[in-house]
């Protein structure tokens, strides 16, 4: 858990209630990364009919996020050092192109990409119909100019590649083993 809190967000995408625990949170917590996960409430839903939650839950002590706390409530995670998108459906690139927060996940993705220093992988996964909406390439602009990394399509193996090589950078300049 040496490695930086990972705000792993996740979306209703296919396949997103098999691969990410096991493809993407698992592997990055061996990583060292500690998670702080955030689900929209889409793939909670399947992730909780897969029996997924309680799995997820175990690989972090920090709450598997899909509601947004009571205003008397601390916040249940804390700021994470880089944050990982994926799978990120048509819907949820949309609304953060244009920052909207209508739930957990998406609140704390609009926060995300206004603070500096902190790298935002995305990775889209949508079908040739969706990609073709007139305004879906000026999302991904949008999302690009913001600093936004987008990660191609692929499953989890694009996105832990990525993270692996942010995270070379982000340790790299730190310099404590020049010490
Ligand atoms: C089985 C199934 C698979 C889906 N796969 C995708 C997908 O890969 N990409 C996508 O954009 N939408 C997909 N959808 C549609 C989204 O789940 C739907 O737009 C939902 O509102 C997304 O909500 P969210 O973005 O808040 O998670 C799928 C729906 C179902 C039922």
């Amino acid at each position: 858990m040496d490695g930086g809190v990972l705000g792993l967000v996740a979306s209703g995408g296919g396949g997103v209630e098999r691969w990410l625990r096991t493809g993407l949170a698992a592997p990055a917590a061996e990583r060292g990364w500690r998670l702080a996960v955030t689900l929209t409430p889409t793939a909670a839903r399947w992730l909780d009919e897969a029996g997924e939650l309680e799995e997820l839950a175990a690989l972090t002590d920090l709450p598997v996020r899909w509601t947004s706390r009571l205003p008397s409530e601390p916040k249940p995670h804390p700021p994470p050092d880089c944050f990982v998108f994926a799978p990120a459906t048509a819907n949820s690139v949309v609304k953060l192109a244009l920052g909207i927060s209508d739930n957990q996940a998406l609140t704390v993705l609009n926060e995300a990409l206004g603070l500096p220093d902190v790298p935002v992988l995305v990775q889209p996964q949508s079908n040739e119909a969706q990609r073709r909406h007139p305004a879906w390439a000026g999302h991904l602009a949008t999302l690009r100019a913001a600093g936004v990394l987008l990660v191609p399509e692929g499953g989890p193996g694009p996105v832990l590649a990525e993270l692996d090589r942010v995270r070379r950078a982000m340790i790299l300049p730190t310099g404590s083993d020049l010490v």
